[in-house]
């Protein structure tokens, strides 16, 4: 059966089937809408219903007293004609829908203990356009496929670096990973996410990652230099010891090149050696900034970082939901079940 979904006070509508996902249909549709995980987990995409009924496996919160409800579009299909409000919307210039590419690995190095950089060239002519904050599914054989964010400026558009965790068993980065060499193939879908910081907004960007969540974070920052960001950017980083902070040249380049950067790295198992600061990175941020309204902010890592931070950022520091991005490194394995 075919609906129509009609975007609140806008000229935006666009059909949706019974058995896709709003989301799916809208970037069908050349439209944007803000989203990370695609299963219904990291609530990116959560948006409200203002008229029309909805299937979903995502959670969604009761109505309110005009009958208007969050759902999560990415796990909402439509049951009639519906009005949907995103907290974003937008229609992107040139940008392409995801597409598989073969790349080739051209270098891969241990950077952490358990943290591997892995650089891929596309074929010689083809490039592969991003956006920085995005990321890409690596398609395995067998059909299960891995997402990972693009850790590179989108300049580079010759190839991606990707900054993969070991998770023992994992059917990537243990079974697969190991066993790379330069010149193998891998084939990867790409790209995807909409949590695009935007470099022209004046407000300061506040920039959250636990482990391998500097992947994403990386790639903004080295867009920043690249586009000669103005906007002052602050990069709390975390992890449990000092060797969980991988690649520091990287912070430390930053703060060579760009206008207005602070670098923050916040240790939660130091051993006493350690005169940094110390405990959860969104305790040690909030610390520094009880006042958030002012304030964007990007958080990419744990579930739980992402969580913690979006919770007590927007309750009880005045954040505005829709100045909070978040990219949840949600394990493959894990997807939304909560029924409405
Ligand atoms: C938008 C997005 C971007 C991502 N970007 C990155 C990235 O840049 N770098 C990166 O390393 N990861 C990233 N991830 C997370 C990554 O996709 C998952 O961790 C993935 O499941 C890893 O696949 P695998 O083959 O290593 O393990 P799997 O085969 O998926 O799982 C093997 C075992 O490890 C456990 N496991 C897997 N992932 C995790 C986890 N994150 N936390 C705890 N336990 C886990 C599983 O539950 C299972 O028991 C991203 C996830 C999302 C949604
Ligand atoms: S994109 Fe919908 S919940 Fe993550």
């Amino acid at each position: 059966m075919q609906w129509t979904v009609q975007v609140a006070h806008s000229d935006h509508r666009f059909p949706c089937s019974s058995n896709e996902t709003i989301l799916e249909a809208a970037q069908r549709a050349g439209l944007e809408i803000p989203y990370s995980c695609r299963k219904g987990v990291c609530i990116t995409c959560q948006g409200k219903v203002s008229a029309g009924s909805i299937e979903s496996s995502g959670t969604v919160r009761s109505a309110e007293k005009d009958g208007t409800f969050d759902a999560l579009f990415c796990a909402s299909r439509p049951r009639s004609d519906v009005t949907i409000a995103p907290r974003r919307v937008s229609r992107p210039l040139g940008m392409g829908q995801p597409r598989e590419v073969t790349a080739r690995v051209f270098r891969k190095q241990l950077v952490a203990p358990g943290v591997t950089q892995l650089h891929l060239r596309f074929p010689i002519g083809q490039r592969v356009a991003f956006k920085a904050g995005q990321y890409m599914d690596v398609l395995l054989p067998g059909g299960e496929r891995r997402s990972y964010s693009m850790a590179n400026s989108p300049a580079e558009a010759d190839g991606v670096q990707m900054h993969v965790r070991m998770h023992p068993g994992g059917a990537f980065s243990d079974a697969v990973l190991a066993g790379l060499q330069p010149g193998d193939a891998l084939r990867l879908k790409m790209p995807y996410g909409e949590v695009e910081p935007d470099g022209r907004d004046p407000r300061p960007l506040l920039l959250l990652a636990t482990g391998t969540g500097f992947a994403p974070v990386a790639s903004i920052l080295e867009e920043a230099v690249r586009r000669r960001w103005a906007r002052p950017l602050i990069l709390y980083r975390g992890g449990r010891q000092p060797d969980d902070l991988y690649l520091p040249e990287f912070p430390a380049r930053w703060a060579r090149r760009l206008r207005d950067f602070r670098y923050v790295p916040v240790l939660s198992q130091p051993d006493p050696s350690w005169t940094g600061r110390t405990g959860r990175v969104p305790a040690a941020a909030a610390t520094d900034y009880p006042v958030m309204s002012g304030l964007q902010v990007y958080a990419s890592g744990s579930p739980a970082m992402v969580a913690s931070a979006r919770e007590s950022f927007t309750k009880l520091h005045g954040l505005p939901e829709a100045d909070f991005f978040a990219d949840a490194f949600i394990p493959s394995t894990q997807a939304g079940a909560e029924a409405a």
